[in-house]
């Protein structure tokens, strides 16, 4: 599976952040797993670019993702970070569109355009898509289809079939396992999502696309979102900052 440690601002300490990392190198080492590190931005820099030779066949056992990029590509933009500066720092890939990035302004507009810098600049897009809340009508669904749809209808189908789909349910996020979305209930928003795909990308191409969950992964529930429930991997948050919890997560899954 594809498991994505977003640490969002829950690391602020660089010598955490080491532990976490040597963590994750340790658990993808001995899994079949691929796992993927979104710290902040100064310590993806400081973990992905080993300072010598010996340490670079070390951090290849994990991968590096932005949380975030610039919408914009250089130039006088004080503060930004570009995906090109990201895929310089290490980064491979990039979460795009995350709720607590469009509840801090970004717009279906901002996340396309965000999209086409990571796919420019090879980092794999993690297209996060998800709905505030349910609702009988099953209004929701028709939500999803159209964040989905406005994300990647700009692209020609060769880029959008690159781009990873996360589905985070904002209800679920940052909670516990009781507040997750249940097995049932994540198989169906995996058929759906899956059908969606079907629709924007050629022929056999979205059965290959990759889906993942998030919201409230914890060692208490990821064995039951994982097991046929139709999902490739997970996207994880808090339980991520914690290397015990994480390495809890990673042996449930093996
Ligand atoms: P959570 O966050 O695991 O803390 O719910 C998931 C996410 O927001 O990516």
């Amino acid at each position: 599976m594809l498991i994505v440690a977003n640490w969002k601002a829950y690391v602020e300490d660089l010598a955490r952040a080491k532990q976490l990392l040597a963590t994750a190198r340790r658990l993808a080492r001995n899994s079949e797993h691929e796992i993927v590190l979104a710290p902040p931005a100064p310590f993806l820099g400081a973990l992905a670019r080993p300072s010598s030779a010996s340490q670079e066949k070390q951090t290849s056992d994990v991968a590096f993702s932005a949380q975030d990029i610039s919408q914009t590509t250089g130039g006088a933009a004080t503060g930004e970070v570009t995906a090109q500066v990201f895929a310089a720092a290490g980064a491979t890939y990039a979460i795009v569109g995350h709720s607590e990035r469009r509840a801090a302004g970004d717009t279906d507009e901002m996340i396309a355009e965000k999209l086409s810098h990571a796919l420019a600049h090879g980092l794999t897009p993690i297209l996060c898509i998800g709905e505030r809340e349910r609702d009988d009508d099953g209004r929701y669904l028709g939500f999803l289809r159209e964040e989905m749809t406005r994300a990647l209808e700009g692209f020609e189908p060769k880029e959008r079939a690159k781009v990873i789909i996360a589905y985070e349910p904002l209800w679920a996020i940052g909670r516990s396992a009781a507040d997750a979305i249940s097995p049932d209930d994540l198989v169906e928003m995996a058929l759906y999502i899956r059908k969606i795909l079907a629709e924007l990308l050629p022929g056999k191409t979205a059965s290959r696309t990759k889906v993942l969950y998030g919201g409230s992964v914890e060692p208490a529930d990821v064995r039951n979102l994982a097991v046929q429930t139709g999902v490739d991997g997970f996207l994880i948050g808090h339980e991520s900052a914690d290397p015990k919890a994480f390495a809890d997560i990673i042996k449930l899954l093996s």
